[in-house]
């Protein structure tokens, strides 16, 4: 019954008409408390208020899935504007974008141009920019776009994610390790066929140790984002016995969920990094957020009865 209502939320998060009749509802359906707003302002004060609890933040402006060449090309001049808006406050913040808002679906050479527009305005302020990983479509076009990035801009500026339900991402972990990479290793959010992903929890479990395991020990950059408690246990315990350096490795975790957890890890003192996304094109990331865990649907239909 629950593997029928995640698979039904991920359909539903690329349905558009599903989306408009969403998008009339707006906040209300409960949205906001994974998004803290829609505008660069909102996310500002959202990442002022979590530096003030310790955290660190990187910035997602939301959209994907972008069909037309002028919309990719402002939602690169929104990136630029964002990490301007940014260049002058003192906090530890970066940029997650997604390709398929910067027109990857349109043009790969069009991507390509509005990512080095980015990662060359990150680089001239001093910041680091991730290319967040998509469906497994998308997934190949990805790890080909962040190494040419990473060979015109280098590790300090730019980096990519594996997500740990993907048979490859071991050996993707193993063919990047020359570059010294900064990686975020996650589960995996989209619905994908067993032909490539495991369709067992208890195996993605598996493999995201192997991947973080993997990637601890590649000399790079490691982004460990989760909130699955038994996995930063064992983490925490991972990065101890293989004297992985303090600014090697960080915990990442998405506003709103498990933010006790958040603080307390900071409290101890490790690094924690939160993924604050904003914007109006909040749909398919909020759609992701319930298939994680139906339990969530319950509180949107408690905000429309409200509503
Ligand atoms: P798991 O799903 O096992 O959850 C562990 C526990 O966390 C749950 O028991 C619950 O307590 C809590 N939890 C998890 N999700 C929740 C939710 N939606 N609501 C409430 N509680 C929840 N994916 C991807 O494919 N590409 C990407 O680029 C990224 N980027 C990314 C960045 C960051 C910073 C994070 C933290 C995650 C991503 N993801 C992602 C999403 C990732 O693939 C995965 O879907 C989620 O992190 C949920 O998996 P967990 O690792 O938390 O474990």
């Amino acid at each position: 019954m629950e593997q029928l209502m995640r698979d039904t939320l991920l359909w539903l998060s690329r349905n558009r008409r599903a989306e408009r009749w969403a998008r009339r509802f707006g906040f209300r359906l409960g949205a906001g408390r994974f998004v803290p707003g829609e505008s660069l302002e909102d996310a500002v004060r959202a990442v002022e208020q979590l530096h003030r609890r310790g955290l660190a933040t990187t910035l997602d402006h939301l959209g994907e899935f972008v069909d037309c060449a002028d919309e990719a090309r402002q939602a690169a001049d929104f990136c630029v504007r964002t990490l301007e808006r940014f260049a002058d406050l003192p906090y530890d913040v970066y940029l997650s974008v997604k390709l398929t808002q910067l027109g990857l679906d349109i043009d790969e050479d069009l991507c390509m141009e509005n990512m080095r527009k980015i990662v060359a305005r990150a680089r001239d302020t001093g910041r680091f920019v991730r290319i967040d990983m998509e469906d497994y479509a998308h997934n190949e076009v990805t790890l080909a776009i962040y190494r040419k990035l990473h060979a015109e801009f280098g590790t300090e500026h730019i980096g990519t994610v594996i997500q740990a339900y993907l048979y490859k991402s071991a050996d993707d972990i193993r063919a990047l390790a020359p570059l010294k990479p900064n990686l975020r290793l996650v589960k995996g959010a989209y619905k994908e066929p067993p032909s490539v992903a495991y369709p067992e929890k208890r195996d993605v479990d598996e493999n995201y140790k192997r991947i973080i395991d993997l990637q601890l020990q590649s000399g790079g950059k490691t982004a460990i984002a989760t909130h699955d408690e038994a996995i930063i246990r064992w983490a925490k315990e991972r990065v101890r016995e293989l004297h992985v350096p303090d600014e090697r490795w960080e915990f990442q975790m998405l506003y709103g969920i498990r933010p006790q957890l958040q603080e307390a890890l900071a409290r101890e003192g490790y690094k924690v990094r939160i993924y604050v996304p904003f914007g109006e094109d909040w749909y398919g990331y909020f759609m992701r957020r319930l298939a994680e865990r139906p339990a969530n649907v319950g509180f949107v239909l408690k905000s429309l009865v409200k509503a």
